[in-house]
């Protein structure tokens, strides 16, 4: 299998080849996904809530997100690996939003990056892309204006709204942006930005018709108790690992482990 490349993205959407994603935080999570066949691991800021134990992505650092893409880059031989830029590391302008993308290009190995916003970062997807680094836009629900859009609301509803949205998707295009992810979306509205489109759609919680999927690993894989209702879970990977935990306890408690196969002789 050969890696997954930029020009793969087009191609998949006109080949009508849905594009698979999950997010990444870790050596031993993207080494199992990229073996696993995906096509994008994504180093999402939802480490925020997903493994640094913040309520959402807001606290996140740039350095974190750094040290996180650069475990994930040296696991994935075939997977492109995208990582966000995290809240306050590119708002400023496209020079602070240039300046942060370098660094994650020079300091982890990953391919490209992704920002939330439309029209309003235009201009800094355009920066980047000029200067080699591709770039996946992020609209729909934006969890780092969690705060402006009110909580975790689907985005995009009603006429008006999904106008702005599909101009938002345009804008991102015209800029350069190599992909979007559309987040909490209503079906419909998701498959319409899809159709108007070149560039692929990747969604979450935006239905089926659009040209890929994504979700947060932890949730995909039931790490958690509770996950959102357009994150179906694939395996109970968070109760196996809790019987294991369970079982490495009594064992110890129990004198059952190490047996003697697992010690030295003198
Ligand atoms: O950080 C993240 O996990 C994301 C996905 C939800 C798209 O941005
Ligand atoms: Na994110």
């Amino acid at each position: 299998r050969k890696r997954f490349r930029v020009h793969h993205l087009a191609e998949h959407k006109e080949a009508g080849r849905k594009l698979t994603m999950l997010t990444a935080y870790d050596t031993i999570t993207a080494r199992i996904f990229d073996e696993a066949g995906l096509d994008l691991l994504l180093v999402g800021d939802s480490a925020g809530d997903n493994v640094l134990g913040h309520e959402n992505t807001i606290p996140v650092t740039l350095d974190e997100m750094v040290v996180a893409a650069r475990s994930v880059a040296r696991a994935a031989k075939h997977s492109m690996v995208v990582v966000d830029l995290p809240f306050g590391s590119y708002e400023a302008s496209p020079e602070q939003a240039l300046q942060s993308a370098v660094r994650i290009f020079k300091e982890t190995g990953a391919q490209a990056v992704k920002i939330e916003g439309g029209k309003r970062i235009a201009a800094h997807v355009a920066l980047l892309t000029g200067a080699g680094i591709p770039v996946f836009g992020h609209l729909g629900f934006t969890p780092q204006s969690e705060n402006m859009l009110g909580g975790k609301r689907v985005q995009g509803r009603g006429d008006e709204a999904a106008e702005l949205l599909c101009e938002d998707a345009l804008a991102l295009q015209e800029a350069g942006a190599v992909a979007v992810v559309l987040e909490m979306v209503p079906a419909p509205v998701a498959a319409r930005a899809t159709e108007i489109l070149r560039i692929p759609t990747i969604g979450i919680g935006a239905g089926n018709e659009v040209d890929g999927q994504v979700l947060v690993w932890t949730d995909m894989a039931g790490m958690g108790a509770w996950s959102p209702r357009f994150a179906k879970q694939f395996g109970q990977v968070g109760q196996a690992l809790s019987d294991a935990a369970q079982a490495y306890v009594s064992e110890v408690q129990s004198s059952t482990f190490p047996g003697p196969e697992h010690q030295y002789e003198h």
